[in-house]
């Protein structure tokens, strides 16, 4: 589990980022999809295009990040966007390339607001939350297999 000065530092930065929200994200997908091509396969592009998606896994991050010290109020809606993400072929391997690129987008839309402490924070709170769908996406995919 983080710690409280990480949990505190989550909280503090998180309405900055939610009002940079679609920046960060627009910021996210360009970053990821042009440097690693081979995770665009699995998703919608007509989604990407008219913002649907776009939208729902950064915010998603966020709101999770809110709820940093209290994951199992999340717990029903990890579940279906697990069941999303295993339609998709989405993997565990595929967790470090989205938090590099979410890492990198806050950066470079909150630049200075965005010290070495709050990435730092970032960086371990995004490994919490992707464990935990981790988790979820293994045993979705162990009851396919059957
Ligand atoms: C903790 C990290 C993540 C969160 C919070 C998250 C969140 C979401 C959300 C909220 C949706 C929309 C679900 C729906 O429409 O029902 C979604 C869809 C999706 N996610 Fe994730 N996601 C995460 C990680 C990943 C990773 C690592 C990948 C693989 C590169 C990925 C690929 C996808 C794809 C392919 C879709 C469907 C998009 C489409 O239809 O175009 N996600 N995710």
């Amino acid at each position: 589990m983080l710690d409280n000065k990480t949990i505190e530092i989550i909280k503090s930065t998180v309405p900055a980022l939610k009002e940079h929200g679609l920046e960060i994200t627009k910021t996210f997908y360009k970053n990821m999809f042009e440097q690693n091509p081979e995770v665009v396969p699995m998703f919608d592009m007509g989604r990407q295009e008219n913002g649907a998606q776009p939208k729902a896994l950064a915010m998603t991050v966020l709101a999770a990040a809110q709820n940093i010290d209290s994951l199992t109020n999340l717990l029903p809606a990890v579940e279906k966007i697990a069941v999303k993400h295993c339609d998709c072929g989405v993997k565990e391997e595929h967790y470090p390339i989205v938090g590099k690129h979410l890492l990198g987008a806050i950066k470079e839309v909150l630049k200075d607001g965005a010290s070495d402490e709050v990435l730092d924070a970032w960086a371990k709170a995004y490994e919490v939350i992707a464990q935990v769908f981790i988790e979820k996406e293994k045993e979705i995919y162990a009851s396919r297999v059957k």
